[in-house]
């Protein structure tokens, strides 16, 4: 055993928390850096840290996984979405079970509930949102943000959905009641099963190829037929036939 791979044995025992299905270098990279930040020399050194002081844990974390997340991002797909995908599932059931996995800061549930509230509003639609980073469910939950972070979101919108005071701009709870934020690990929690849409978007790029056709696989299985499941814009799934998905525009794929 090398000594990432004590590293790794360690924060799973530690912190229940498994890596072994990231790409080694990016993950190895990014580790190393925040170590030299924080002037710790070992592996074994940091993980003591990590025990003793929450707040460097929670640094680990944040610098590990990219947050960044945007209010329509990809406009283009979102449009797909609203005139193509979510009619289409319609016709097969009324009532949709969305899951927004890998949500961050709530963004991406808040912009498919304003799509749902403003343009399919007769069905009872429900939004499961599951992040495993505590920090950004947190966040998510408060539904608070900044101008600039709402500044993607079309004016219409802002005004319908939105309580602007204090500079700051809160969901409205038109929108909050359509969503359920949980804490869920893709790579070891088990999966809920009959959703009609699954978003996994910008969530899986630091995932071993073998990784991501497993968590692929998993969503396959947690779809119903003629279910859908909305990728990211660089995240095409090369094994999507042989898993039994069928390409039904580009970055939506559907469970026959
Ligand atoms: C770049 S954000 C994407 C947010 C949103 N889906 C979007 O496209 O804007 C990636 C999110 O995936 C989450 N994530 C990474 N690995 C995860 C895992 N194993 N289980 C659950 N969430 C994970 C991170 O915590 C982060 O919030």
């Amino acid at each position: 055993m090398d000594k990432y791979e004590y590293f790794l044995r360690e924060l799973n025992k530690n912190f229940d928390l498994d890596l072994l299905g990231y790409k080694r270098p990016q993950m190895e990279r990014r580790i190393n850096s925040l170590m030299r930040t924080l002037q710790i020399k070992t592996y074994e050194e940091f993980i003591k840290k990590m025990r003793e002081d929450q707040k460097i844990f929670n640094r680990f974390i944040d610098h590990l996984t990219i947050n960044v997340s945007e209010f329509f991002r990809n406009k283009a797909q979102w449009d797909v979405l609203k005139e193509k995908i979510i009619p289409m599932l319609l016709l097969n059931n009324k009532h949709l079970k969305i899951w927004s996995a890998g949500c961050s800061t709530g963004e991406e549930p808040y912009t498919l509930a304003m799509i749902l509230r403003e343009h399919f509003p007769e069905g009872n639609h429900s939004i499961l949102a599951t992040d495993f980073d505590t920090r950004v469910l947190n966040k998510a939950t408060r539904g608070i943000y900044s101008q600039k972070e709402a500044s993607g979101i079309p004016e219409p919108y802002l005004k319908k959905y939105f309580i602007f005071k204090n500079n700051i701009y809160r969901v409205d709870s038109s929108l909050t009641k359509l969503i359920t934020f949980k804490k869920h690990n893709l790579l070891k929690d088990t999966f809920e099963s009959n959703f009609d849409l699954i978003l996994c978007r910008n969530v899986v790029i630091y995932f071993t190829d073998e990784t991501k056709n497993q968590l692929y696989r998993k969503f396959f299985n947690s779809l119903i037929s003629k279910g859908v499941l909305f990728t990211g814009s660089t995240e095409q799934i090369i094994q999507a036939r042989e898993i039994g998905f069928k390409s039904v525009a580009i970055f939506f794929y559907q469970k026959p």
